[in-house]
């Protein structure tokens, strides 16, 4: 294996988030509130097969066991499933997860599970199908339930479920969704709503602190999670009288880059350091053959030399991200 890739403030990468496609057939308020645009710049076609193979490959022989295909809607890809069967062929991935709308989910769980995919991640804002829709601006919150009841049908052990909280939209569903997962094995998410280059007042009206949701949990009998060394930045809490579980993910609260474990590949190849903050590096024109392995390694070693602390969104920035279709969450 070459040298782990390792940062100068000594966090590991294990973890690389590959956006496949910046596509999506959505319209969430927080994230493309006007649909998909295409950028307009030409001949940007997203990564092949091939170059994902490669890429892949250069961040597995540095340490990388689990990758997280994302989008967009990354499910929109014609080859999705040959997607997570590229990733499979490598053996040191031992976890291939996404993240999905959900959209798709009941037609082609099976053939996702068969290909190699073993954790799913998929959005639903609200139990409530009419706010569901005003939300993600697509009425189809029944589609999605039976999506998530079908990944349960083919196998999986256990679904995460991500809901974006927002002040008078979602907040007060917290014991609808508690007696949602009371017996299903579902790992909700609550991601505190974070601000992005094309928010206006979005963020001022709906943004609400995950300690509301916090505090709630405790009050009433839950625990947080002893957190493993891979874990992700979630705060998990159990109840012994719950099959599922209650994550928090609030993005604002003081150390929350600490842990940080992650990388992010965009759509056209261009390497992320965080969420928040840099145009990316281009490492496309290293994709192009298996012979430029070692040249490829060495870019990302190079810029992971520039990784920043932390993404200072407490003191408003923004970065240069305009919303996180365009790299994945
Ligand atoms: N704030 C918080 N989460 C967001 N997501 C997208 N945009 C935002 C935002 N502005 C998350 C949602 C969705 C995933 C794909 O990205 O959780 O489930
Ligand atoms: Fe699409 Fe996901 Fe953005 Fe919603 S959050 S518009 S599903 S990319």
């Amino acid at each position: 294996m070459a040298q782990q890739f390792e940062d100068k403030f000594r966090r590991k990468f294990y973890y690389l988030r590959l956006s496949v496609t910046d596509v999506c057939n959505f319209k969430c308020t927080y994230c493309l509130p006007d649909g998909y645009k295409p950028s307009g710049s030409k001949n940007s076609s997203f990564l092949t097969l091939p170059e994902i193979h490669r890429v892949v490959n250069a961040f597995a022989d540095c340490g990388t066991s689990k990758i997280r295909i994302t989008g967009g809607e990354p499910t929109l890809r014609k080859d999705f499933t040959d997607i997570i069967r590229v990733i499979a062929d490598n053996s040191n991935i031992q976890k291939i997860a996404t993240t999905t709308n959900g959209y798709r989910m009941e037609r082609g769980v099976a053939e996702w599970k068969e290909a190699g995919l073993t954790h799913i991640n998929v959005s639903v804002d609200s139990l409530d199908p009419r706010m569901f829709h005003q939300i993600t601006g697509e009425n189809r919150f029944h589609q999605v339930m039976s999506g998530i009841d079908r990944a349960f049908e083919v196998g999986y052990k256990q679904v995460k479920v991500n809901v974006v909280l927002m002040k008078d939209r979602n907040h007060h569903e917290l014991p609808l969704f508690l007696n949602w997962i009371k017996h299903r094995p579902i790992q909700l998410r609550f991601i505190e709503l974070m601000q992005t280059g094309e928010m206006d007042d979005l963020f001022t009206k709906h943004h609400i602190s995950g300690v509301t949701i916090r505090n709630q949990l405790i009050a009433n009998g839950w625990i947080l999670k002893v957190r493993e060394n891979n874990d992700g930045p979630a705060q998990v809490f159990v109840h012994p009288d719950y099959q599922g579980e209650i994550g928090l993910i609030m993005p604002y609260e003081k150390n929350f880059c600490d842990s940080c474990n992650r990388l992010r590949v965009s759509a056209l190849g261009k390497l992320h350091l965080c969420l928040f903050g840099e145009q990316g590096i281009e490492l496309r024109d290293l994709m192009q053959e298996d012979a430029q392995e070692a040249e490829l390694i060495s870019r990302i070693q190079m810029q992971l030399q520039n990784k920043s602390v932390s993404h200072f969104l407490q003191e408003g920035n923004t970065g240069m991200t305009p919303h996180l279709a365009s790299i994945g969450g």
